[in-house]
């Protein structure tokens, strides 16, 4: 049987967990999977464009498990009651190719992408930052600040967003729950001015140019979310021009992300590479890096791992007949009425 995680189920493990643990934990677990990137077979994601917004299927696999997330990145949604981001993934062992567990990843996904930045702010961002300078206050943005908190110490968060409702959402979610001191920006640029950290995770069905080069200060990590498929940017390209630029996995970030504004062998590092040490990642404290965060498959393959391991030890989730189990594993016709013989549903939690 698969085990089946819908939205109530992961909701009641992040409670449990409580939201910044599950974040460390997730962290933890990406940093352990970005130190083996080798033993995977990775590919850019699938992606179906409309002039609307993308759906994109995301495969990953190492010797043991396969995992794919169908996910999608529509930003007009919001107008039509619909997140901007939904989406749903699969675990499969690679030897039989079962598919073992089914699962929510709309809100995975959040929590997934913050730990990202936030693993890759740790290895990138000067130690000493403080300040965090958070523009697009939607879907993504409260596990963005809770992700900086919990894994950098982030003590003071800077808020912007176009509509004014997705701030207030914000400020009073994080009001709630983190001692982080909030400050409310009038714009882009106020936000960011003097913050040592800027997380762009806006949504922008076309080339926004979201941050431009007035704006960075030396020392400054950028933390580009929100650009992430073709055509869809964030970043004025000579603000990656003058920084240090990493990627997850090189040949679909220049596809999607920021650094296709740019000439194909403008110089990017992959950030498993800083992180096993191969490459430097900041070099010298007054440099401007930038992490053109896209979301990369083997993202969602650690946190269905982390989900798999959470609901067995929790019991969380139900068992469910995705395929089926069969006494005779040819007899695939003696499931219908005609075959006359029934399949037993044998296999237990
Ligand atoms: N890189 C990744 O791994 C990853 C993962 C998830 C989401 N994303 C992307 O992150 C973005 C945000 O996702 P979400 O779920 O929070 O979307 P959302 O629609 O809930 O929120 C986006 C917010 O951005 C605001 N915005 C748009 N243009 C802006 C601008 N110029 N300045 C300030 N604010 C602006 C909107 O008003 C909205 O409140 C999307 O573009 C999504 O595709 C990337």
């Amino acid at each position: 049987m698969t085990r089946f995680i819908d939205v109530h189920s992961l909701v009641r493990l992040v409670d449990e967990t409580g939201v910044p643990e599950f974040l460390v934990t997730l962290a933890d677990a990406l940093r352990d999977d970005f130190l083996r990137w080798r033993e995977f077979d990775k590919k850019a994601r699938v992606a179906s464009h409309s002039h609307l917004g993308v759906i994109e299927l995301m495969p990953v696999a190492d010797d043991g498990a396969y995992a794919f997330k169908y996910v999608n990145g529509h930003p007009h949604n919001t107008q039509v009651g619909l997140p901007t981001v939904m989406a749903f993934g699969v675990l499969a062992e690679v030897d039989t190719g079962y598919p073992v567990l089914l699962s929510e990843l709309t809100l995975t996904t959040a929590l997934r992408t913050a730990a990202t930045s936030a693993m890759a702010a740790k290895a990138l961002a000067r130690p000493d930052a403080r300040s965090l300078a958070l523009i697009g206050n939607g879907s993504q943005s409260e596990f963005q600040a809770l992700a900086f908190h919990a894994l950098l110490g982030i003590e003071q968060v800077r808020v912007f967003d176009i509509d004014p409702r997705a701030t207030d959402k914000l400020v009073r979610h994080l009001a709630a729950c983190t001692p982080m001191e909030i400050v409310r920006a009038d714009s882009t640029a106020e936000a960011v001015r003097g913050a040592d950290i800027v997380t762009t995770i806006t949504a922008y069905q076309g080339h926004a140019t979201v941050l431009t080069p007035d704006m960075i200060e030396p020392g400054m990590h950028i933390n580009a979310v929100g650009g992430d498929s073709p055509g869809k940017t964030e970043l004025h390209p000579d603000v990656l021009r003058g920084a240090r630029v990493f990627v997850e996995y090189e040949p679909q970030t220049r596809i999607e992300g920021e650094i296709q504004q740019l000439a194909p062998d403008f110089p990017v590092h992959e950030l498993w590479r800083v992180l096993l040490g191969e490459v430097p990642g900041r070099e010298r404290p007054e440099q401007v890096t930038v992490f053109d965060s896209v979301g990369f498959a083997l993202e969602d393959y650690t946190a269905l791992r982390c989900i798999q391991q959470l609901a067995l030890e929790r019991g969380v989730g139900r068992q469910i007949a995705l395929v089926p189990e069969l006494d005779d594993p040819k007899d695939l016709f003696g499931l219908t009425a005609s075959g006359r013989r029934r399949a037993v549903l044998r296999r237990a939690a």
